[in-house]
């Protein structure tokens, strides 16, 4: 039962089900909280003193990868950036006039889209922005990182983040696979992955990541394994393993995507299982859901404490900041409540020339969902739960409040997914895998949204 993959477990459990970077899940974000809300929130956060995270999301990407699930912008011109830099530099000045300047940034992160998508002067202008804004702790200190899409960098201009006050960079990679690569449309060499990820070592940034996905049309374990073996010669501290998440109703370009050339079922599972193995055995730790570490990064050292926390941007060793994410469709954690910006480019534009803050969804937490926040993330996060913990955090016999979801749990115990114990549980390396599954027990909103709404969980 120390193995992570347990064939049996993974077909019982394989459902639909939400990634928990938030609880309430976005599907819960409602109109009731708007702009003129949100902008009440953030004067009133300052009185927490809580550290800032900030995220920047950049929509561009100069070609389309059919795969892609993430809210983007195709086009090759690149007369778009400045303008939505302009945009952007409203936004942050609307938000950081209302924020005491003494609140330290401890994380920083530019993701997309395709943050490179712009050129050095433009990241330059958006670096001032943030550093002229906002007081940043340093470099020791924060994690200040960037998504990088190899194909748009150079030596000269990985060189520059560091000098912009990046220390970590996150490359997607997501196969190596010539025939693969040609399926989803993203040719990426490798050559030009390694001058990139070797460019950063040798830039000293702290932290190097990659992304990969299982799942994609016409991967096999025999091509996949490949794949993996040169990753583990480009040794990342951090790998992303994610299952690819074929939604062509909600992501259009995916019907791009040939059914018929997915693996089908078996081969999927054959796919997860090879690579957990081929990742455990290169001495890679296996944290949780789609994530994997060396044994020294602080991911894992922080999960062995028990601090490890989990956000918009995935795994994280900042808990309890005030998360402000600027540009289109980025989202905002601050205090007890989440906040979404408007999703497409005209409308957001649109809010901020007329004065406004680009809000246009969002939720505040009850009572009941911070308790159950606060128990989804012990469980996505650390992998086990204390009740004790949890009943003098919120001032309730956790073990009562629970006693439903606790019976819930039993057949999870049956099948070694975790161990119910007096004190609380602990989840059981297979169950890491099925992590979600867990953490749905949980879920007070899940009857009510449709399932297709989310990916599989595996
Ligand atoms: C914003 S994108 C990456 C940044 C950059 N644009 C690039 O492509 O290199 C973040 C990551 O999401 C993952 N991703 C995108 N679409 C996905 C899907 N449908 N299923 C699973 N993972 C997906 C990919 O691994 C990708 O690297
Ligand atoms: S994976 Fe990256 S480069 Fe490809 S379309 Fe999505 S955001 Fe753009």
């Amino acid at each position: 039962m120390n193995k992570v993959f347990n064939l049996a477990l993974v077909e019982k459990y394989s459902v639909q089900g939400p990634r928990y970077t938030s609880y309430p899940t976005a599907v819960q974000f409602n109109e009731a909280l708007d702009a003129a809300r949100f902008s009440q929130l953030i004067s009133a956060s300052n009185a927490s003193r809580r550290d800032l995270s900030l995220y920047a999301h950049i929509p561009f990407c100069d070609t389309v990868c059919y795969y892609c699930a993430c809210n983007k912008i195709i086009t090759k011109n690149k007369k778009h950036a400045s303008p939505y830099l302009d945009h952007l530099a409203h936004e942050m000045g609307a938000v950081a006039e209302k924020l005491d300047a003494n609140r330290k940034v401890v994380q920083l992160h530019w993701g997309g889209g395709t943050p490179t998508f712009l050129s050095l002067a433009e990241q330059w202008r958006l670096t001032r922005l943030f550093r002229d804004h906002f007081n940043f702790v340093g470099d020791d200190e924060g994690e200040f990182s960037i998504e990088i899409d190899p194909r748009t960098v150079t030596p000269a201009s990985i060189a520059a983040l560091r000098e912009m006050g990046f220390n970590r960079l996150s490359f997607g990679i997501q196969d190596f696979d010539t025939d693969v690569q040609i399926a989803v449309n993203r040719i990426q060499g490798q050559d030009e992955t390694k001058l990139a990820i070797d460019e950063g070592r040798k830039q000293g940034f702290h932290s190097i990541s990659v992304d990969l996905i299982y799942g994609l049309p016409l991967q096999t374990t025999k091509s996949f394994a490949r794949t993996l073996d040169k990753i583990i010669d480009l040794s990342p501290d951090r790998i992303a393993l994610f299952n690819y998440a074929h939604l062509p109703h909600i992501f259009k370009i995916q019907k791009q995507i040939k059914e018929t050339q997915l693996p089908p079922g078996q081969e999927r599972l054959n796919l997860l299982e090879m690579s957990i193995q081929q990742l455990i055995d290169a001495g890679y730790v296996f944290i949780g859901l789609d994530h994997f570490a060396k044994p020294d990064d602080s991911l894992v050292k922080h999960q062995q404490a028990g601090t490890l926390y989990r956000n918009f941007q995935g795994y994280s060793t900042f808990s309890e900041c005030d998360l402000f994410g600027f540009g289109l469709s980025a989202i905002s954690q601050v205090g007890n409540s989440y906040s979404q910006n408007i999703k497409d480019k005209k409308g957001y534009y649109a809010a901020i020339d007329a004065g406004k803050l680009p809000t246009i969804r969002g939720v505040e937490l009850s009572q009941d969902d911070l308790i159950r926040r606060k128990v989804i993330t012990e469980i996505m996060c650390n992998m086990k739960l204390d009740w004790q913990a949890i009943s003098e955090a919120f001032a309730i016999d956790a073990r009562q409040y629970f006693a439903d979801e606790i019976q819930r749990l039993q057949p999870m115990h049956d099948d070694r997914l975790l161990t119910l114990h007096a004190g609380g549980f602990t989840v059981t390396p297979p169950g890491r895998l099925l992590i979600r599954n867990i953490a749905m027990v949980f879920d007070h909103y899940l009857p009510q949204v449709a399932q297709q709404t989310f990916s599989k969980v595996i």
